[in-house]
């Protein structure tokens, strides 16, 4: 059944107010779930956020045989003990790009794989060039092939173990470290992966995955080194998920849009501190302590805020996933300011919409727009082209004058769980309609 949001826009004034709490992150809930298949014993993870994104995980694991239960509200126990087959559900695996990260422990521990090119957000190429020549230097064949409209990949260790390896990215990716580093920790000898991304994710999973009997030194840094070693045990250890910190930047640029008054309850305000940084830089007053953000400002106009520019970077730069919603925040402040997308090649595309709406915003180049603010938004009917876009969109909508929709939220839903009830606690007029 198809879904939209209607939403009743506040025409620049900012009267929402209330404390929103941040769920788990959804990008570290993903690699958690694969990570059981690295355990001989059942793997419970904690603070699971309500998102479609993990449904789609759990059915892929239950294709492999693996057993995911519910074990109460947000945490779900995992016994990859059970596993009868190593072929994905291509049908589910082409819905996200994430789907990838379980080809590490999977051929590490049960010694094949097999899936299609991975689906999931538009945002550029997103080749996986960087898994397969890893997947090489580990010892695994790959062998690429066409079914039909679909290039299958089947790996297989064909030794009795993938041996450690030294591996180089070309390019910073987050789901090649995660991946290769689960896989690291079931292969024979060390593995050294330098250039590897330093998401907070990677830091946290590592954490766990030591506690429970890995060998993995420096994630969190550019060279991380792991000693290969048996499958893990849990011990009775529970994964508790890291807070989003891309929903906690997400509303922290909506508090400072359309709230007289927010706090942001649960969070890790350091692992935003690029877009902190950023929105002090403007002008926007917050307040911080261990776990909370805060935003007072009674009905300060976003227009005494001025323009700065933005250059997205892997962590701890500025997320490329908080770009869209950053880009909306510029619609609404004094001056020029300038976004560079440095990641993905077309991750900007959404901004046609934001100029049909009343933006004005120039597109130099696929990576590179100018922004000249402050812009009234009035409303429009959209479609929520990807997660973060989308919810770009719900910000959007909550700014303009009048009445917008935004269709195709499923991709909302993918990232954000049950955003419409959240916002509606804070005083936004916000509904979820089904489509026939
Ligand atoms: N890349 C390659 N070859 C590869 C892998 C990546 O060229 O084999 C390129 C990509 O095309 C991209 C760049 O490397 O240009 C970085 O991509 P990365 O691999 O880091 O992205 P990802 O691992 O697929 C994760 C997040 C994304 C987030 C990016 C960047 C997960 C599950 N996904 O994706 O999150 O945008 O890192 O930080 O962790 C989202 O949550 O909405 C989302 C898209």
């Amino acid at each position: 059944m198809k879904e939209r949001f209607v939403i009743e826009g506040l025409g620049g004034e900012k009267t929402l107010s209330g404390t929103v709490s941040i769920h788990g992150a959804k990008n570290a809930v993903l690699p958690a779930m694969a990570s059981a298949l690295l355990f001989k014993d059942t793997l419970t993870i904690e603070n699971i956020p309500g998102i479609e994104d993990v449904k789609r995980l759990t059915e892929l694991l239950e294709g492999f045989g693996v057993v995911v239960a519910e074990k109460s509200n947000r945490s779900l126990t995992i016994d990859a003990a059970t596993v009868t087959k190593t072929e994905f559900d291509r049908a589910v695996a082409k819905r996200l790009r994430a789907s990838i990260i379980l080809t590490g422990p999977l051929l590490a521990r049960y010694g094949s794989a097999t899936f299609p090119y991975p689906g999931g957000c538009v945002l550029g190429q997103r080749s996986i060039d960087l898994f397969l020549q890893s997947f090489r230097a580990l010892g695994a064949e790959v062998k690429e092939e066409k079914d039909g409209e679909d290039d299958i990949f089947r790996l297989n260790v064909t030794d009795k173990k993938l041996h450690g390896a030294d591996i180089f990215f070309s390019q910073v990716s987050v789901t090649a470290t995660e991946t290769m580093m689960m896989a690291a920790v079931l292969a024979e000898g060390t593995t050294t992966l330098r250039n590897a991304a330093m998401e907070p994710e990677i830091g946290s999973i590592a954490e766990f995955l030591n506690a429970c009997g890995a060998h993995i030194t420096g994630a969190g840094t550019s060279i991380i080194t792991i000693e290969g070693g048996e499958v893990l045990s849990t011990g009775g250890r529970v994964y508790h998920t890291l807070p989003d910190r891309i929903e906690t930047g997400s509303f922290l640029i909506l508090g400072a849009l359309t709230a007289r008054e927010l706090t942001i309850e649960g969070c890790v305000p350091e692992h935003v501190d690029a877009l902190i940084n950023l929105l002090q830089l403007s002008g926007v007053s917050i307040s911080r302590g261990k776990d909370f953000l805060k935003i007072v400002q009674n009905t300060k106009p976003s227009s005494e805020w001025k323009g700065v520019n933005v250059k997205t970077h892997e962590y701890p730069g500025f997320a490329t996933d908080l770009q869209a919603p950053m880009v909306v925040f510029l619609t609404q402040v004094m001056g020029e300011s300038t976004v560079f997308e440095t990641i993905f090649e077309a991750r900007l595309n959404y901004v046609e919409d934001l100029v049909k709406m009343g933006a004005n915003i120039t597109m130099w180049n696929p990576n590179k727009v100018s922004i000249k603010g402050p812009s009234l938004l009035k409303d429009r009917e959209l479609e929520g082209p990807d997660i973060r876009a989308g919810l770009a969109y719900v910000i959007a909508a909550l700014v303009a004058r009048g009445t917008s929709t935004i269709d195709n939220i499923y991709y909302i839903d993918r990232g954000y769980e049950r955003l419409e009830e959240r916002l509606q606690q804070l005083g936004a007029n916000i509904r979820r309609e089904k489509l026939s």
